[in-house]
């Protein structure tokens, strides 16, 4: 009689961490609804320590800039072990920094479509270049502010993309109707009471004319659009102008 194997079920999306702070993960990725999608075997985590990959028995990981400046760099030989142990799978090799190109909910929709990501967070002053090249990284920032490391910022990429896989939120939050899914901003929201701090909710909310509300709701998105986010609005202007000349 043959043995009995057991296959892995196959988990469809993975994510992939290198980082010198293993232990800040799962962290927020192992809460709410994006920790349950884990449970349920909707995604999977592996976190590599980079360290693990030091050459020396002190485990040193870095070294000084060449040229002189500021701070220490990450190793090139270390990086490029620690990204070679993981299997590629088709995924997309993205190393978080502010120099990268802006993530945007396109990308994220792109990524959450693959098979999953493998992500490096830089800490120090940052990775040998010769690495970015050699392993054709993907550079990407999660905005125009410079955090730490890129531990907190893989953790939003991530939530980003896990929250758009199939199972992962019920009907009642559908992710179709929010921000940036057709380029405008959020309405207000409310609930009761109808009246607090003597703000009353908009009268329209209150009346059942869901016509009355669903227009509110886009003159609402349009004003807050056009108030705090110009360029979106102006994106969101040529998109419409396109579609009244077809
Ligand atoms: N690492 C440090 N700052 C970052 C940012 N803004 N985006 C991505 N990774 C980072």
């Amino acid at each position: 009689e043959p043995p009995m194997t057991r296959t892995q079920p196959h988990i469809p999306w993975t994510a992939a961490t290198l980082t010198l702070f293993p232990d800040a993960f799962p962290g927020m990725l192992g809460t709410s609804i994006i920790g349950t999608a884990e449970k349920n075997r909707i995604w999977g985590l592996e976190t590599v320590d980079i360290r693990d990959f030091s050459a020396n028995k002190h485990r040193n990981v870095d070294d000084t800039p060449a040229g002189g400046g500021p701070g220490m760099v990450l190793k090139p030989n270390i990086a490029a072990a620690a990204i070679d142990s993981v299997a590629r799978n088709g995924r997309p090799l993205i190393y978080l920094t502010p120099r990268g190109a802006p993530l945007t909910q396109k990308r994220v929709r792109e990524l959450a479509t693959g098979s999953g990501v493998i992500v490096f967070c830089g800490r120090f002053e940052g990775l040998d270049q010769r690495v970015i090249e050699g392993r054709q990284m993907e550079e990407v920032s999660i905005g125009d502010f410079v955090l730490a490391g890129g531990e907190v910022a893989a953790q939003a990429m991530i939530e980003a993309c896990v929250r758009l896989l199939p199972g992962v939120l019920g009907g009642a939050e559908s992710a179709s109707e929010e921000s940036f899914e057709d380029g405008l901003l959020e309405y207000p929201l409310y609930t009761r009471p109808r009246e607090w701090e003597g703000r009353s909710i908009p009268e329209v909310l209150l009346s059942g004319d869901h016509k009355r509300i669903a227009q509110w709701q886009l003159d609402e998105k349009i004003e807050i659009t056009k108030r705090r986010r110009p360029d979106l609005y102006e994106a969101y202007r040529a998109k419409g102008d396109s579609h009244e000349r077809d």
